[in-house]
């Protein structure tokens, strides 16, 4: 039996597409991918991390798209209704708060960086305007981590327009725009390749990127790289669930996820081509970048390239626009939860949203006054990263997959995936049942112990 949704349904296939790519392609590629390549010692690095993707992210995708679409509600309350219907322990549905818990975390420093690309598009803007160049790029990112009340105000500006949209519910606007952005972007970044191959630099850059130097691989790069591949698919936490409820039932889920996590890997392994030869020509070390990779080496080849400005301008407004699709799916899901428990979608939505901008606090003071603080060899932010990205969305990853791989039924599998081949389908369950859950928990044990 069909359940009717509540929330609203994607009008089509396109618009499940465009949205659950909005919601993968953001920062976790372009911002976070490369300088996590950069800190972890490149090619082992991205190996690494290519094989979780494959091997846990996409059978992980379609399991979590799958619950989704058969519980239509939010995640809490379509696990607790499915724990119902099959009998096993409702303690299942704790699934849904690690998920809206690590939302809340993620979506409170993604909206501080989120800020950064809005105000690194105002910069071209005002310089197209004849403000001043970004002559120095290093120094102008440290003058603004500096400045706590202007980290603060961008954040704002970024959670704002975030909210907004999630008020209105994601049907209206936003279709329309990502269909046209999310193209752009992905032309953005590839004459950025090309501009990086005209420095003669793009060759040594492939080989940091893809040679891997297996000796750098420590239970640190394999913590990483399977945190990043959980925050690039948005998955974990509930998010591509959430989107799920809102698929209608006729759409194939397996062929619609692999055009999803292709369209992901390649803006990532793009923004990699893009970033590294432009870092090598300007003589700075391809290692050890931190967050601050982007902002620092690509306006170094803005105030260089002729036009610069301009693509200054596209780039960093094109890569706002990628962070807002995304922030949008951080956001829904304990939004959707709030609207079931009574709230309006307006006031749900304000509610989670200020506690998330309150909670982002931690990561602009992480910059400035609290820069000092230090725990696990990290700054706050980086241990809000730890904590959210590399555990509870493993871990969120791990029990979602148990929970479909064992304790769903196989008539609701079978329904959900029916079109997919048998032997698809096999390979599909003995991943989510065994491989995954085997690879996430040594990854998690490596780095515990
Ligand atoms: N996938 C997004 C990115 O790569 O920027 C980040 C993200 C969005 C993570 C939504 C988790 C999530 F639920
Ligand atoms: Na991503």
């Amino acid at each position: 039996m069909e359940k009717t949704p509540i929330h609203g349904m994607w009008s089509s296939r396109l618009a499940f597409i465009l949205a659950a790519t909005g919601s993968a392609v953001g920062l976790g590629n372009i911002w976070r991918f490369p300088y996590l390549a950069s800190d972890n010692g490149g090619g082992a690095f991205v190996l690494v991390y290519l094989g979780c993707i494959f091997f846990v992210g996409l059978p992980v995708l379609i399991a979590e798209i799958l619950i989704g679409r058969h519980g239509r509600r939010s995640p809490i309350t379509a696990l607790a209704q499915i724990t119902r219907e099959t009998g096993a322990p409702r303690a299942w549905a704790g699934i849904g708060w690690i998920g809206i818990v690590a939302g809340v975390l993620i979506l409170s420093f993604y909206s501080v960086v989120g800020g950064w690309t809005l105000r690194y598009a105002w910069l071209y803007l005002s310089q197209l305007f004849g403000g001043p160049a970004i002559l120095d790029p290093a120094a102008s990112f440290g003058a603004m981590l500096a400045d706590p009340a202007a980290l603060a105000l961008w954040h704002a500006l970024f959670m704002a327009v975030t909210v907004g949209v999630v008020a209105l519910g994601v049907e209206k606007g936003l279709e329309r725009a990502v269909r046209f952005l999310m193209p752009a972007l992905f032309l953005t970044l590839l004459l950025l390749v090309g501009y990086g191959a005209t420095t003669g630099h793009l060759g040594q850059a492939a080989s940091f990127l893809f040679r891997p130097d297996w000796s750098k691989v420590d239970s640190g790069v394999l913590v990483a790289a399977m945190g990043q591949a959980f925050f690039t698919l948005s998955l974990g936490m509930c998010a591509m669930m959430t989107y799920g409820a809102y698929l209608p039932a006729k759409v194939s889920i397996p062929r619609t996820v692999a055009i999803v996590a292709v369209c992901d890997t390649t803006v990532a392994l793009l923004a990699g081509l893009a970033i590294f030869p432009i870092v090598i020509s300007f003589g700075i070390s391809p290692e050890g970048g931190g967050p601050g990779l982007i902002f620092t080496s690509l306006p170094l080849a803005f105030e260089a390239m002729p036009g610069g400005i301009v693509y200054g301008l596209a780039f960093f407004a094109l890569l706002f626009v990628a962070a807002w699709t995304s922030s949008i799916s951080l956001l829904e899901p304990a939004t959707a939860y709030m609207v079931e428990r009574g709230r309006s979608r307006r006031s749900a939505a304000l509610m989670m949203a200020g506690l998330c901008w309150a909670l982002g606090l931690v990561t602009v003071f992480s910059f400035n006054i609290w820069s000092h603080v230090r725990m696990l060899d990290r700054d706050l932010m980086g241990l809000i990263e730890l904590v959210a990205n590399d555990i509870m969305l493993p871990l969120g990853g791990l029990l979602i997959a148990l929970f479909a791989g064992w304790v769903l039924k196989d008539s609701i599998l079978r329904e959900q995936l029916a079109g997919m081949p048998a032997w698809g389908f096999t390979v599909w369950r003995w991943l989510l049942r065994v491989l995954c859950p085997l690879l996430v928990l040594a990854v998690l044990l490596n780095a515990l112990l």
